[in-house]
């Protein structure tokens, strides 16, 4: 397969950097889509620990190309400062081996300061955002008046845009958040200043990849949060602000539904949650808590604590009908050694009505009691197998369960964080 879409089936945080690492050894271009620095992950490069949220972890393989889409809305104060650190610590980030959409909008500080003060504004109700501006700079973008990475290679274009804008957000700012406003001067001098640092990485995306493309390049598509988090089919209004969905690949960097051969869906063996919002299977006691202290289950962008229930296969199957998954990768499966019985949720009940999906009202939602079945737990340590086989016969049902129930193979397994802590039943880019 020569072009491979990886995509959270969850709420994010399903392990996608990990598998992400492991599929860049055979990928030629590794292309962000979608999201911004609301995502992050750690990876360990030669024995130092690199937080990314926006930069490809091909960045650590010289001979790759990392490109950032137009879908991808960019920080370029968090983006220049990870260039920074990647290259402080020797890690080398020469334009062409990375490049970012000149399309790609740019989230603005006044962004940054509407998503806190509506956050706070909202107190109990509030969406628990990452606080990084990613709503509203996509707002501004489906409004038509959201400004571009190319737009600072252009002063004059830049500051007519900025000057017509910023008066609007201040109003908003001042008047109905309660907040400071923001100085044009320092916005349009730190700007153009990081614009001119970009402006050589900055490039047409999606010419790119079809120059790739022509040259036989396999090409990886690593999608952010998850599907329960997409804006139009996820947990609305609880969600991200853009398509998290396999689809999003193909707008968020400019190529065609035809050009995806696999999609291939990260499945954490259990469920989490960061942020508010809907959440079927989640575990108020000591079962919910095991899997947070065993599984780290703490953001990696904000430290919050995750919420954590058993596996939701209602969830998982919305996942498989939404992405057109192709094949699972089940992460965190170690975790759940020493619990027994494990539960898995086969259907909901609304209202005394079993429903074999996610209602779409809200409210409705908040009423849904998950119908769970029983499966067998395993007490052994799993995390030194690395082979289906040598998996306790328990653990072997478990993952036969999610295959029969999502309709979709498990090609990979995770048993742990290191790379080698995988066991590889059939490689997407070898098959
Ligand atoms: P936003 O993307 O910052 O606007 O946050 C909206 C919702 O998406 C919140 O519930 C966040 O916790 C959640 N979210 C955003 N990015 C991630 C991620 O990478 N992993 C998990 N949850 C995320």
């Amino acid at each position: 397969m020569a072009c491979i879409v990886v995509v959270g089936t969850q709420w994010g945080d399903e392990g996608k950097g990990k598998i992400v690492d492991l599929l860049t050894a055979d990928a030629d271009v590794i292309v962000r889509f979608q999201g911004g620095n609301n995502a992050g992950h750690t990876i360990v490069f030669d024995g130092q620990k690199f937080i990314l949220h926006l930069i490809p972890s091909g960045i650590f393989h010289p001979e790759k190309t990392c490109l950032i889409g137009n879908g991808v809305v960019i920080d370029p104060q968090v983006l220049l400062g990870e260039i920074d650190n990647l290259e402080a610590k020797g890690v080398s980030v020469p334009p062409g081996h990375l490049y970012v959409s000149e399309r790609a909008h740019l989230i603005m500080p006044y962004h940054k300061a509407i998503d806190h003060g509506r956050e706070a504004k909202k107190g109990k109700t509030k969406i628990g955002t990452t606080g990084r501006g990613i709503g509203p700079c996509y707002e501004d973008k489906i409004a038509r008046r959201g400004i571009k990475v190319g737009d600072l290679l252009d002063e004059e274009l830049f500051k007519a845009k900025l000057e017509e804008v910023l008066e609007e957000k201040n109003f908003y700012l001042r008047e109905y958040l309660g907040q400071e406003p923001l100085d044009f001067q320092e916005i349009y001098e730190s700007y153009l200043e990081m614009g001119k640092r970009l402006a050589p990485y900055v490039t047409n995306v999606s010419l790119e990849l079809e120059k790739a493309r022509n040259r036989g390049a396999k090409i990886l598509f690593e999608g952010a949060q998850g599907t329960q988090l997409d804006i139009d089919h996820g947990t609305y209004p609880f969600v991200t602000s853009s398509n998290t969905v396999a689809g999003g690949a193909c707008h968020g960097a400019g190529v065609g539904p035809t050009t995806i051969d696999f999609v291939l869906g990260i499945c954490k063996a259990y469920t989490t949650r960061v942020g508010g919002g809907p959440f079927p299977t989640e575990l108020f006691d000591e079962t919910g808590e095991y899997m947070r202290e065993r599984g780290g289950e703490f953001g990696s962008t904000t430290g919050r604590p995750r919420r954590c229930g058993w596996l939701d296969g209602v969830v998982l199957r919305e996942a498989v009908r939404l992405n057109g998954l192709s094949a699972l990768a089940i992460t965190k499966l170690d975790v759940l050694s020493g619990l027994n019985p494990l539960k898995v949720c086969v259907a909901y009940r609304v209202d005394g009505e079993r429903r074999e999906t996610f209602p779409a009202n809200i409210r409705e939602v908040e009423r849904v009691e998950p119908i769970y079945e029983e499966l067998p737990g395993w007490e052994e340590d799993i995390s030194q197998v690395r082979r289906f086989e040598d998996l306790p016969q328990a653990t072997k049902d478990y993952l036969r369960w999610i295959e029969d129930f999502a309709g979709v193979p498990v090609d990979l397994v995770s048993v742990g964080p290191a790379r080698d802590q995988t066991i590889v039943l059939r490689n997407p880019f070898q098959r």
